[in-house]
């Protein structure tokens, strides 16, 4: 998708609100394309698509701040803005690299993941039933508990590892959305992405991958049959811990992004254009962040799995993971920053040992620089199907052994006798 076409994409949303005729007369002067010359993504990343300022000739774009426009003489909105909560410049540059980074047709992006996600949700039309993990994110599964219906949204929760599980799940003709996240957060489970498409697409509907912890270095959810897929761009794309933002990439500019742009505009969940400049920045380095991230955290379950304080290691890029066949598949050149630990002496023993980090962080969130630990039951609440005694670690960028010898002090034989004693 060249950022001409996507452009072209945004104007005519422009024009929803104004004039669509006008507004498909002429488009901003398109970027140059990586993508459109078969570059590498690490070139399209590295490079934020080949953007040059026009006026300086800048490598890094201005940040566009303008929340208003001027109209043409004649009443018109030729440039394709017109006011700030539809879009800005900024942000369409950012959504144009991940739109390319994910092989799609057009990305929209949020002030949060879960704004995107919500977003998403409400525009599919009403009623509404749609098929979700019951291992995912959980502040998506508490909206879907407890505010979708509200919307005349329905969500059945299945084990989405399972095709048949998804498959027995949808309701043909009544489930608009198969929603889907792998790895899946915190036990990293993996769902079968072209599986779970036909499933989808047999019954009649769309199928969203949230790729937050894959992200397009891992895999590409678009080309294995995907509609549309969910980041938390707040996590690795962004990977430095200083921005709360969200995207939804789509295969298809068709009416589901229609739709969802019409309503990211009117409720006006659209990202500023500070937080986009500084997340562009951040995408620049995505594929070295992630190759190591993932190299580190196979190392890490490599020396912790057998452990004898360990009961069990939760890692898709180990042979014994129950989904690490279709993870090998799906996922090219690592299975990510992410894994869990589930540590012998339950729920005490397991913040205990979190207690002990001296160099990894004890706090929420993931696929910063810096390598964090949680025990993720006690932010999830008590209906979590999270176990107690499990802690949650994302790989950042710190020397491997520290981070090894980290974990071994923590959950040492020392401490057990300790407090056994
Ligand atoms: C897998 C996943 N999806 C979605 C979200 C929600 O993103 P945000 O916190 O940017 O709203 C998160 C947040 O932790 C997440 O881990």
């Amino acid at each position: 998708m060249s950022f001409r076409r996507l452009n072209r994409h945004h104007a005519n949303l422009a024009a929803a609100h104004l004039d669509r005729a006008a507004a498909n007369e002429a488009y901003p002067a398109a970027l140059s394309s990586h993508a459109s010359q078969n570059f590498h993504p690490e070139t399209i990343a590295a490079q934020a698509g080949g953007v040059a300022d026009s006026t300086t000739g800048g490598l890094v774009p201005p940040i566009h701040v303008a929340s208003t426009f001027i109209r043409d003489a004649d009443n018109q909105y030729r440039r394709g803005y017109c006011y700030g909560r539809a879009d800005n410049a900024t942000v369409r540059q950012v959504e144009g690299v991940l739109t390319d980074l994910e092989g799609g047709t057009a990305t929209l992006l949020f002030g949060s993941g879960m704004a995107a996600a919500t977003t998403a949700l409400l525009s599919l039309q009403q009623p509404a039933h749609m098929v979700a993990p019951t291992a995912m994110y959980w502040g998506m599964r508490q909206w879907l508990t407890e505010e979708a219906p509200r919307h005349g949204l329905e969500t059945t929760f299945v084990d989405a590892s399972s095709p048949a599980a998804l498959r027995a799940a949808v309701r043909p003709g009544r489930t608009r959305l198969v929603w889907v996240e792998t790895p899946s957060n915190p036990l990293w489970t993996i769902t079968d992405i072209a599986a779970a498409a036909r499933v989808a697409h047999d019954a009649g509907a769309l199928l969203a991958v949230d790729s937050t912890v894959s992200t397009p270095v891992l895999t590409r959810p678009l080309a294995l049959g995907a509609d549309l897929i969910l980041h938390s761009a707040t996590k690795y794309l962004n990977g430095h811990s200083d921005v709360v933002a969200g995207a939804i990439v789509f295969g298809e500019a068709g009416r589901a992004f229609e739709a969802c742009a019409r309503l990211r505009g009117t409720l006006g969940g659209v990202l500023g254009p500070f937080e986009a400049a500084q997340l562009l920045r951040g995408m620049r380095t995505l594929h070295v962040r992630v190759r190591h991230q993932s190299a580190a955290a196979m190392a890490i379950a490599q020396r912790f799995a057998g452990h004898p304080r360990i009961e069990q290691l939760l890692y898709p890029g180990l042979p014994s993971h129950p989904d690490h066949g279709v993870a090998a598949r799906q996922m090219q050149g690592g299975f990510g920053g992410m894994l869990s630990m589930r540590l012998r002496g339950g729920e005490t023993a397991a913040i205990a040992a979190a207690a002990r980090m001296r160099v990894w962080r004890r706090a929420t969130s993931l696929g910063g620089v810096e390598s964090l630990v949680e025990h993720r039951a006690s932010i999830e609440g008590p209906e979590s199907p999270c176990p107690a005694d499990l802690l949650r670690f994302s790989v950042g960028l710190e020397n491997v052994d520290d981070l090894i010898s980290d974990i071994e002090q923590a959950i040492g034989a020392d401490h057990f006798e300790q407090s056994e004693a």
